[in-house]
């Protein structure tokens, strides 16, 4: 009796976990970096200075979906300037990670770079010395179309329309937005330093292009350098675990890929279990009443060499 009451926050915890892990890893997808070509002196003023604005970023992720810092300088070269952008429907928690992931991996992708940008699934990161904070951009930077499939005439112009609805402006201020129809879900996000109308702008014209580029792809994902656009008809791509949040299909036709995830992560519990019960069993008859403590830690650390990587601290 007593080994089935040990056993209970363990049960428990796998539960959260396995609730709770492809949201995480989703949001940490990595979609697009880049980094600018020049680089500042390791040591120097700038360094600091990129280190602080960073700082300052990943502070301000607890409480924000955006924010924009300026780091000043005697010298106008090493003046800072950087933002972070959350999409819209991410908790704060989630946000706070997002961007702190993003700026791990933007402090190895861009070493010593004066400038750098990284996009993940849930939010983007970027800072420079030259002002773009309020500067509407609408240099391409990602493109990506699903595989062509069979729509009817009727499914195209459900998705159009979707799309068109994205695009279209109902006159109050949504950097953020989801639509869906039928099978076929979207979501646009813009980075919140653009106005109203330049939000506005951008998103229309990623719609348009979406449209031509991705015709009759099951999926697209355009991404400008302040705004995106992504549609995805279900059962051909997903925005991963968090796709429930902007669209609620009622069939259940998942994504291989989800299978798959969704598999690997059950084989990975079914074995962290066995392997935690043989631990058990061999504590148990080692050293008696350690074991709660012993087994709270091992869960928690097999959760994180399993689904933490590439943003583990
Ligand atoms: C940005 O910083 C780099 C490295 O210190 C410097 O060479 C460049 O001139 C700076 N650019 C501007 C616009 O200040
Ligand atoms: C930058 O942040 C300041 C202070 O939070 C805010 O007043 C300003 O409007 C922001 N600028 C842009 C371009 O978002």
């Amino acid at each position: 009796m007593s080994k089935t009451l040990t056993m209970a926050p363990l049960i428990s915890l796998l539960t959260i976990t396995l609730l709770t892990t492809p949201a995480i890893s989703s949001v940490d997808s990595f979609v697009y970096g880049g980094c600018s070509q020049i680089k500042y002196t390791p040591g120097s003023p700038y360094e600091s200075n990129v280190n602080s604005l960073l700082t300052s970023l990943v502070n301000s992720a607890t409480f924000n979906v955006y924010n924009n810092f300026t780091i000043k300088s005697p010298t106008s070269q090493d003046t800072l300037y950087g933002l972070f952008q959350c999409r819209g429907d991410l908790s704060n928690g989630d946000c706070a990670s997002c961007v702190a992931c993003a700026v791990s991996q933007l402090g190895t992708l861009c070493l010593d770079s004066s400038g750098g940008a990284l996009q993940l699934d849930g939010c983007f990161v970027k800072y420079d010395n030259t002002t773009f904070l309020g500067v509407e951009d609408k240099t391409e930077v990602l493109k990506k179309c699903g595989p062509l499939i069979a729509y009817d005439s009727d499914e195209l112009n459900r998705r159009d329309g979707v799309l068109d609805y994205l695009g279209t402006s109902e006159g109050s201020y949504k950097p953020f937005r989801v639509g869906g129809s039928g099978d076929v879900s979207a979501m646009a996000q813009c980075v919140q330093d653009l106005s109203a109308s330049e939000c506005q702008d951008c998103l229309s014209e990623v719609v348009g292009r979406l449209k031509t580029y991705c015709g009759a792809a099951a999926s697209g994902d355009l991404y400008l350098a302040k705004c995106y656009v992504r549609f995805s008809k279900a059962g051909a791509h997903s925005y991963g675990g968090n796709a429930v949040d902007y669209h609620d299909h009622d069939d259940d036709d998942d994504d291989d890929d989800e299978v798959q995830k969704t598999l690997a992560i059950l084989v990975g519990l079914i074995a962290a279990v066995a392997l935690l019960i043989l631990l058990l069993t061999f504590l148990r008859k080692a050293w008696g009443h350690g074991e709660c403590k012993l087994l709270v830690y091992l869960s928690l650390h097999i959760y994180s060499s399993l689904y933490c990587d590439p943003c583990t601290w």
